[in-house]
């Protein structure tokens, strides 16, 4: 049987583990502000007061820890979304809201292959190595710099499936087979026939763009193949503030992240 690494065997875990040292832990204050934290012999500044680490040894996931000033802090187990927020980031992320929709449009899952470009802070590729494991994501980016924080991101949080690779996608993708190919970079439009020949039947090509021009190169390449399920939307999110005296949505919103295009091998 193949060994559980440490972040595996963190994985694994219940709400009733107990915390031991080294373990990553979320901690929330009484104002819901999170703290990803690794559990060692150390104290920790907030601005609710001093935190002592060492204390969460030997508590559960649901328990409280008490600040210096008398604040409650909770104490939870973190998952794929806080990493994702948390996590460095250096170019911009395609934020989960949007993330999630490669997953709703393609039907991705556990045991499948996936080539990524450009991998940027890694924030895409965190999401697309949890859903796919055991199965593989092979990332691309140009960048070296980019490729070391993406890099350092999933040895921290991802499943230990992910290959980066130093090389431009422009110029070709290496796989075969895959079940996906998604991308966030400036001129999706010269990966659609590279993605046509590393898909299998049935394989979806994804692309983010943050500009219409983009969108409209992209699909008009994917017109020149034999794509099917062609399609293009923008997530658009309105949310409620819920109070007392009135329930309505909330005067602000974000109003543009990027359009996210879809197309389906046939
Ligand atoms: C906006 S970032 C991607 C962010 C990433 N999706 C995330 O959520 O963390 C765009 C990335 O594409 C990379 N890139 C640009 N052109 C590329 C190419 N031809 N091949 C591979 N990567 C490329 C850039 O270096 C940059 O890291």
């Amino acid at each position: 049987m193949r060994r559980l690494k440490r972040l595996d065997l963190h994985l694994l875990q219940g709400v009733n583990h107990t915390i031991e040292e080294n373990d990553r832990v979320l901690i929330l204050d009484p104002r819901g502000k999170k703290y990803l934290i690794t559990v060692t012999n150390r104290v920790f500044h907030t601005n609710l007061g001093k935190l002592d680490i060492s204390e969460l040894i030997g508590k559960n996931y649901g328990d409280k820890i008490k600040s210096h000033m008398g604040k409650n802090f909770s104490i939870l187990k973190p998952n794929l979304i806080d990493y994702i927020y948390m996590m460095r980031k250096m170019p911009q992320t395609i934020n989960p809201d949007d993330a999630c929709q490669i997953i709703a449009n393609t039907g991705i899952s556990a045991g499948d292959t996936v080539v990524e470009a450009g991998a940027g802070s890694g924030a895409v590729t965190l999401l697309l190595s949890y859903t796919v494991f055991p199965g593989k994501v092979y990332s691309y980016d140009i960048n070296e710099r980019f490729l070391k924080v993406a890099k350092e991101n999933i040895d921290t949080y991802g499943k230990g499936n992910v290959e980066f690779k130093l090389k431009d996608i422009y110029d070709g993708i290496d796989e075969k087979d895959v079940d996906l190919v998604s991308l966030d970079l400036p001129e999706p439009y010269r990966v659609v026939g590279h993605a046509y020949e590393a898909l299998r039947a049935g394989g979806f090509i994804f692309s983010f763009s943050p500009c219409i021009e983009q969108v409209i190169d992209f699909r008009r390449e994917i017109s020149k193949y034999d794509y099917t399920e062609v399609k293009s939307i923008e997530c658009i999110i309105r949310e409620y503030e819920v109070k007392e005296k009135g329930t309505r949505p909330k005067t602000r919103m974000l109003g543009h992240t990027g359009y996210m295009s879809f197309a389906r091998k046939a």
